[in-house]
């Protein structure tokens, strides 16, 4: 993890001063889509072609996977055609399944479970804007999903302090948070699960949230919205921050649920420069599983 997030690092400095890479020349990267994506998969696209590749989107509604064609088939198939294939899915088992019939490898772009190379993205900032990754602190409001559980594992690699408050039901999955503290006990970080939103954010470096209906929870909308009301950020529970404590969102932002305008908006913010850093990610992750 961090090596990626050096790397990261590293390729934006190069990208910037258009300093051609072409550790992806000839290679043809599938960007498999089940889920809509704006950051995600333009960062993946354009880091393609940074990176000497080809791009190829798969819209997974415009596949025969939409009309019953087997995840293990289409796998094959692709596996066939693509060096790499990218893949944002509602469930991680379809992942499993590509990963172990295409042959390629394969990058997680969000599943129901992790947004791997949104953490990467996100240490990134971190670390450009703190200095370091260890022993920050980074409080994470809200859902305890697929964002919450990669920033646990992220965190806990790189010696980070990662504290996550949600509302009752709404926690990050035990067996995740039972491996991030394994992974912590290793590189001097620390994971903990709070509920009061303000002691979460009392010691932070770094305040995060993200949404709190996801895609595939638009049933849960009222019942979630009551559920998370007071695990908004906005300025009174920055307040319980420390003053150096900066605001971070993956986007896209709902503003007035999880995020208020004037803190997204504000000096603090940096989910601008987050949104940025994910073409880096991207390239980086790309990078790493073709080298
Ligand atoms: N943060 C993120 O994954 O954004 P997109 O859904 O636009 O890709």
């Amino acid at each position: 993890m961090e090596s990626l997030v050096s790397r990261a690092g590293t390729l934006k400095k190069q990208f910037k001063l258009r300093q051609p890479w072409g550790v992806l020349s000839g290679a043809a990267v599938g960007l498999l889509f089940e889920k809509p994506s704006t950051r995600t998969r333009t960062s993946f696209e354009v880091a393609t072609l940074r990176l000497g590749g080809s791009p190829v989107y798969l819209a997974a509604n415009e596949l025969q996977l939409s009309r019953g064609e087997p995840v293990k088939d289409t796998a094959r198939i692709l596996g066939g055609y693509l060096d790499v294939i990218v893949a944002r899915v509602f469930s991680q088992k379809t992942l499993t399944q590509l990963a172990a019939y295409s042959g390629k490898p394969v990058i997680n772009a969000l599943s129901d479970t992790e947004h791997p190379t949104q953490a990467v993205s996100d240490l990134l900032t971190i670390k450009e804007v703190k200095g370091r990754l260890q022993g920050t602190t980074l409080a994470y409001i809200g859902d305890g999903n697929n964002v919450c559980n990669s920033l646990l594992l992220a965190g806990a690699l790189t010696g980070m302090n990662v504290i996550v408050a949600s509302p009752e039901g709404y926690e990050p999955g035990a067996a995740l948070v039972r491996k991030a503290k394994s992974l912590a006990k290793s590189t001097g970080g620390s994971i903990d699960v709070v509920r009061d939103p303000k002691d979460a954010v009392a010691a932070a470096d770094a305040v995060y949230t993200d949404v709190w209906v996801s895609m595939g929870e638009e049933k849960e909308e009222d019942t979630r919205i009551r559920a998370f009301k007071r695990y908004q950020v906005n300025s009174a529970l920055l307040r319980a921050a420390p003053r150096r404590a900066i605001i971070m969102h993956c986007l896209p932002a709902h503003r007035g649920l999880e995020i208020t305008d004037d803190v997204l908006e504000g000096a603090r913010s940096v989910a601008w420069q987050q949104g940025e850093n994910k073409l880096y990610g991207a390239a980086a992750s790309l990078e790493f599983v073709v080298k």
